[in-house]
């Protein structure tokens, strides 16, 4: 786990004017970028949760109302992006990403977001909510422990690396073949005598 990016201990004037907001289109790339330096891949080893781009530009356009950031003094101090499962029996709050920027760690602004998206997710029919992290993440861990996230399942990845793959090695073989033959057929200059 990247130690450095985690507060350890809460500085001693931890008092911090927090304003949360809904996220706007100028919010897109410092939240991008904000999410750049903290969901990293040890974080993150998974491709299914990739950070990139998309991730923010496509929460934005699906879930507006579940994108919110929190600020201190004009400066982006940490955002939440999540969405809404509709279910025959029962609507779920999902928190995808949930991200505070290292300068604003262990001061509330985590919780300050989480509450205000649980509160919205509630008004919307959520009546479940849901967040997942790597095991490792102990910061995170403790952060939805603490505030009443529970019923923890371990679940169990598996990756295979495809360049070891049969077919791989074959679609390997006919592109080459393919560029050997195309070596073989250029037509050669005419002479100029
Ligand atoms: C996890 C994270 C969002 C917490 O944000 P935060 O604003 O620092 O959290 P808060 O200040 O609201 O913390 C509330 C509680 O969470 C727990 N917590 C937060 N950071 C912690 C840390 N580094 N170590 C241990 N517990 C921690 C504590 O119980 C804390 O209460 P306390 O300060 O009274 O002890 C932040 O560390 C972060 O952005 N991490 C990287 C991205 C990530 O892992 N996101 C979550 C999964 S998407």
């Amino acid at each position: 786990m990247n130690d450095n990016l985690h507060a350890e201990d809460p500085k001693p004037d931890d008092s911090l004017a927090i304003a949360v907001r809904d996220m706007d289109i100028n919010d897109l790339a410092p939240v991008y970028h904000l999410g750049e330096m903290l969901f990293t891949s040890d974080l993150y080893p998974f491709i299914y949760r990739t950070w990139d781009q998309w991730e923010v530009i496509g929460l934005y356009n699906t879930d507006p109302e579940y994108c919110l950031v929190a600020e201190s003094d004009g400066k982006l101090a940490g955002f939440v992006l999540g969405t809404i499962i509709n279910k025959a029996t029962w609507t779920y709050g999902y928190i995808l990403w949930l991200g505070v920027n290292p300068e604003f760690q262990r001061r509330g602004v985590a919780d300050n977001l989480v509450d205000r998206l649980v509160e919205r997710m509630i008004d919307d029919g959520a009546r479940f909510m849901m967040a997942d992290t790597d095991p490792e993440n102990l910061p995170a861990v403790k952060f939805f422990t603490r505030k009443g996230f529970n019923n923890v399942r371990r679940h169990v990845f598996l990756s295979m690396n495809l360049s070891k793959h049969e077919y791989y090695g074959k679609l390997i073989a006919y592109e080459r073949e393919k560029a050997d033959r195309a070596v073989w057929k250029r037509p050669r200059r005419p002479s100029k005598t």
